[in-house]
């Protein structure tokens, strides 16, 4: 797949990736709106839209623009779309890679698959696995957090400077762009020591912008592990290369070969 960071003035070019760009950025809104406009619908008719994200979004938006009595205040629909996209993007791909890697590691590591294994067989055996189970999975959740610092999926975090910024002994004037390496931090023991590790691992950001879905993604990890650990047994192919690399987040270049036996 060939992706390149649609931004800068090479984005006008009326070049044929460009336009396919475009057509895919327009078609990709035109679904969105499509399902924003049916939930409205629904909402004016005095359905009930509380039951899922996008309903909680449009009714909370609703209630800020009659509390305030102009549409100014609150989202216009082309925000709502990009929130969709946000939570659409941010949500499926990181967590996706999460379980990638996760995979990955268990196939080369077989005796802590094993481990894994045997604690989902110990608090669910059977059952259909719950919230509180999910909760007691240490060894699980143990593997997650080592997969978040070996393979980060979101490897650097960007920041601008809007105003001047003293940061330790340093000034930073405005318009400096920074990158806030993840990837880095989590590999390098020196920082880790310095901070004792609080703020070295830093997989979901941290402060005012920290990843909102950070507790749903460790949730669905840990239902979608739970489920493959029960149903198969899986190892690394020969054919698999070891290559991390970046499309926006950390993937595995050539693909994750894995040979998968039914339980
Ligand atoms: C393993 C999974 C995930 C990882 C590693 C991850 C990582 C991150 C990171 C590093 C940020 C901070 C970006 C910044 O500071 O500029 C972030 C923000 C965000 N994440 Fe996640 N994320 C994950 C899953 C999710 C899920 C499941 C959702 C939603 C369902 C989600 C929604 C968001 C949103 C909306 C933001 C922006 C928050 C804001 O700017 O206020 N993420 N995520």
């Amino acid at each position: 797949m060939v992706v390149s960071i649609f931004s800068g003035f090479c984005r006008f070019l009326p070049t044929k990736r460009n336009q396919r760009i475009k057509a895919i950025a327009h078609e990709v809104k035109g679904l969105v709106k499509g399902i924003i406009d049916k939930r409205v619908a629904h909402m004016k008719t005095g359905g009930n839209s509380n039951d899922d994200l996008l309903g909680i979004l449009l009714d909370s938006n609703y209630k800020e623009i009659e509390q305030y009595g102009h549409t100014k205040f609150g989202l216009s629909i082309d925000d709502v779309i990009e929130e969709c996209k946000l939570f659409y993007f941010a949500g499926q791909e990181t967590t996706a890679n999460l379980l990638v890697w996760t995979m990955i590691m268990l196939g080369q590591h077989i005796s802590w698959q094993n481990c894994a294994r045997d604690e989902v067989l110990k608090i669910f055996g059977d059952k259909k696995p719950d919230i509180d189970g999910l909760n007691q999975l240490k060894v699980i959740n143990m593997i997650f957090l080592e997969i978040l610092r070996l393979y980060p999926p979101v490897v650097a975090i960007p920041r601008m400077i809007h105003k001047e910024t003293k940061l330790g002994n340093m000034t930073l004037p405005a318009g400096t762009f920074m990158l806030l390496h993840t990837m880095l931090s989590h590999h390098d023991p020196d920082l880790s020591k310095v901070t004792k590790g609080q703020t070295a691992f830093i997989p979901f950001g941290g402060g005012p912008r920290v990843c909102i879905g950070q507790n749903f993604a460790m949730l669905e990890a840990k239902m979608t592990l739970v489920m493959i650990l029960r149903r198969f047994s899986f190892e690394l192919s020969p054919s698999y290369t070891h290559a991390s690399y970046t499309i926006i987040t950390l993937q595995p270049q050539f693909g994750a070969h894995l040979v998968l036996n039914k339980l």
